[in-house]
């Protein structure tokens, strides 16, 4: 019995080595971040900080009106056949980043945030320095474009096209052929850096930092230049589950592998301790 309890001994020491030691670490190293999760709420996709606005239903058709006004001088709107205004390069040398295109943003982020960012962009992003500037709309032309812009995305956006229209003005992910749309240059200049590739910081950061960096960036990392973007939970999930996904694209054969090598070792230690058994039955 002794190669067994051997064996179980092994095992658990593989096991805790595998779930436990990880969060223990992160834990330690983290502390100051647990600390900003939990006084935070964080991800908090109330995103309760901001004021509730006191008008909350907008009309679609006046929203499409007063877009027309107000945003396409800088923004696309591909859905609506409507051209962004300047090329990637002419945008990017006037803003720093090239401006969204605002067809999905409507699917993307949360209602009760782009309310408010269109009224503040610098309050509602947490960086003084983003390149929007607030339009002088009051709260009810906010909460019409709100409305339209919801009624013009598309529904069943991929996790994919989520990333990409939320991320990839600023963020390659090369790993997946996605290069980011602004030039590295102008980055640099707007954001003081040029945004970490994200192809693999699944793995670097892990998902519950995720969850709340990109819900707040400003609490988790003191004078980030990454504005808080607002995005909705649903499309936050998404596009975290597909930075795990392309970060670890074998992990669900890896833990069957894992497995599988766990019982071989048990099949074998049992036959061994059978074999030896029978020998030592002939020697005695
Ligand atoms: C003077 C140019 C300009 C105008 C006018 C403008 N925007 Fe923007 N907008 C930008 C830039 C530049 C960015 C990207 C800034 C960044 O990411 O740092 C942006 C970003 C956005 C975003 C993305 C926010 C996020 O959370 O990712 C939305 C949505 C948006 N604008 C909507 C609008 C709407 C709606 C209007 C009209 C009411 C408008 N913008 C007018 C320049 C402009
Ligand atoms: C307006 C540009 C911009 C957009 C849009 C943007 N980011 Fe960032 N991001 C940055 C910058 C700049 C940094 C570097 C921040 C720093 O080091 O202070 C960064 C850093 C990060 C980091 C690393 C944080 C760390 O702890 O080092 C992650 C993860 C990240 N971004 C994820 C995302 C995701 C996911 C999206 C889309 C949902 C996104 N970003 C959209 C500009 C942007």
């Amino acid at each position: 019995m002794k190669e067994l309890k051997i064996l179980l001994v092994i095992v658990v020491i593989v096991l805790i080595g595998y779930w436990g030691i990880e969060p223990l670490a992160h834990s330690i190293m983290h502390k100051e971040i647990e600390e900003a999760i939990e006084k935070y709420h964080l991800p908090d996709f109330k995103f309760s900080d901001l004021p509730n606005p006191s008008v909350t239903s907008g009309d679609p058709a006046k929203g499409k009106e007063a877009t027309k006004m107000f945003c396409t001088s800088c923004h696309g709107i591909k859905a609506e056949g409507i051209k962004a205004p300047m090329d990637a390069k002419a945008a990017a040398a006037s803003f720093g980043v090239v401006p969204p295109d605002l067809s999905n943003m409507g699917a993307l982020i949360d209602k009760k945030f782009l309310i408010n960012f269109l009224m503040n962009p610098q309050k509602a992003t947490e960086n003084p320095k983003f390149a929007m500037p607030a339009l002088g709309l009051n709260e009810q032309q906010a909460a019409d474009i709100t409305a339209y812009l919801q009624s013009i995305a598309k529904k069943d956006l991929t996790p994919k096209e989520k990333t990409v229209e939320a991320c990839a003005r600023c963020h390659s992910i090369k790993y997946q052929k996605i290069y980011a749309e602004t030039p590295a240059e102008n980055l640099k200049k707007y954001l003081g850096k040029v945004p970490p590739d994200l192809s693999i910081i699944y793995k670097a950061k892990g998902e519950e930092y995720l969850n709340a960096f990109i819900n707040r960036p400003s609490v988790i990392l003191h004078g980030t230049s990454m504005p808080r973007l607002g995005l909705n939970k649903e499309s936050q999930e998404e596009i975290v589950a597909y930075l795990e996904e392309i970060a670890d694209p074998h992990k669900e054969q890896r833990k069957k592998v894992g497995i599988i090598v766990l019982l071989y070792m048990l099949v074998m230690v049992g036959l061994t301790y059978a074999w030896k058994k029978k020998i030592w039955k002939n020697v005695h």
